[in-house]
């Protein structure tokens, strides 16, 4: 189901070379943070159907250029063989789209050009893009009904498969030349590298910029964000990784960006080393204020085990109260969650969601169902554990949950500390 992955992704530090002798620099990554098994976090299966397993869920932490990467890799045809994700098309999704196209034309030198997107989901964000007047689009994703979704349902012409030099250059014949290629939260969830950045590389006009979105592990340290750590995030994104990456694979890094969504994201600029794009100053800027050691990692570590106790003795007192405990997001954030405070159904009644793919399955290791969303109109639970505290905002802005509350409803927020709201 898994292999380990001893060496790092971005600069080879700890790589082994045939036999498993040592190559190179003979020091091994160093372990940072560790929950034990866990199952998958998008696992989410009917009652009755066969689960994917558990794996390792350890982080390590490269000394040489700060990158932090999961111990194994587990297998993609398990690991998204159950994959209900469907980009959010909330609020807070349209105007970070709204942010990037202005941040694509600037990019674009203004202009509105075409876009491959890779991972494109089910061509939200295309489509966005269409309608402000970018010019071809083309999506590449390895998820067949979202591919269908996106073709049939959203006129995004978009290719059913993996990024790789075929289906790269099967995209770039659709477009012509190429301005821009986005890869949105796509790129920690991918194994190899090399071939990601091969791929990209082969389709490169010298002007083209490759636009790569990621979690910033900066972020998440400071926030304590450790409900983003699962298995398909195999990588915590550095800039000073990427830096080194790049130069590495005949790529620049030659812009930085920063955005509030899904709790910090870095926007990574890549161009082709040859492209004579010079490098914006957001560079140097943002590796000058990101010092991330070991030590950060060790306060960051006895944090999260604090607010996973933190939680669980939250909801303990609640259902010793006599009080009902539900949860609202079935985000892979709430499996982290649950399993690590080891909730059952007898401790959460249900977790809501608006997403349809998700509803009447089982929380990935546990026996709590996922419900719609409306159903907290009848169930009217005492508490609701926001496990898409991302959008907590927006959420307890939801007439649904705004009745809720008004009724006597308690919302709380786990992140970055347990907070209820209305205030007792
Ligand atoms: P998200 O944070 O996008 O992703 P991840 O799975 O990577 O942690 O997940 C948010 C979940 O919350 C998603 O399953 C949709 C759900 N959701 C609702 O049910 N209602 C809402 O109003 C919003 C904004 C999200
Ligand atoms: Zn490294």
């Amino acid at each position: 189901m898994f292999t380990p992955h001893q060496a790092c992704r971005a600069c080879g530090f700890g790589f082994r070379g045939p036999g498993g002798i040592k190559a190179g620099t003979p020091d091994n990554l160093t372990e940072v943070f560790d929950l034990g098994l866990q199952p998958l976090a998008n696992d989410f299966v009917p009652d009755g159907a066969e689960r994917s397993g558990y794996a390792p869920l350890k982080v390590m932490h490269c000394p040489r250029c700060t990158l932090a990467q999961l111990s194994v890799t587990v297998r993609p045809d398990i690991l998204y063989r159950h994959y209900n994700y469907v980009t959010s098309s909330s609020e807070t999704m349209k105007h970070h789209f709204e942010r990037l196209a202005d941040d694509l034309r600037l990019l674009m030198g203004g202009h509105t050009g075409t876009v491959i997107e890779v991972g494109s989901n089910d061509g939200l964000l295309l489509q966005f893009l269409s309608s402000k007047g970018f010019g071809n689009v083309c999506g590449i994703d390895p998820a067949e009904n979202l591919a269908h979704v996106a073709n049939t349902e959203k006129g995004v012409q978009t290719i059913n498969g993996l990024f790789d030099v075929k289906t790269a250059a099967e995209a770039k014949s659709m477009v012509g030349t190429l301005d821009a290629i986005v890869a949105r939260h796509v790129f920690c969830h991918v194994d190899s590298w090399e071939q990601f950045l091969n791929a990209a590389l082969s389709v490169c006009d010298d002007h083209t910029v490759l636009c790569i979105e990621v979690p910033y592990c900066k972020d998440m340290l400071e926030k304590v964000e450790f409900d983003t750590i699962y298995h398909e995030h195999t990588s915590y994104m550095t800039i000073r990784a990427m830096k080194i990456l790049a130069e590495r694979m005949a790529f620049k890094l030659v812009k930085v960006i920063r955005y509030q969504i899904h709790g910090g994201a870095l926007l990574l600029v890549l161009a082709p080393e040859r492209s004579l794009r010079p490098v914006d100053p957001s560079v140097k800027e943002f590796l000058d204020a990101e010092e991330i050691t070991l030590d950060t990692w060790k306060e960051f570590s006895a944090k999260a085990k604090k607010q996973i106790a933190t939680l669980r003795s939250f909801v303990q007192t609640a259902r010793q109260n006599g009080k009902r405990v539900a949860g609202f997001g079935a985000s892979a954030k709430s499996t982290v969650w649950i399993n690590a405070c080891g909730f059952t159904r007898k401790d959460l009644e249900t977790v809501y969601d608006n997403t349809s793919l998700k509803w009447w399955k089982l929380s990935p290791g546990t026996d709590i169902p996922v419900t719609p969303e409306g159903g907290l109109y009848v169930d009217s639970p005492d508490y609701l554990i926001c496990f898409a505290w991302n959008f907590a905002q927006e959420i307890m802005e939801k007439p649904l949950v705004k009745k809720w509350m008004a009724e006597g409803g308690k919302f709380v927020v786990p992140v970055p500390e347990l907070k209820v709201y209305p205030a007792p």
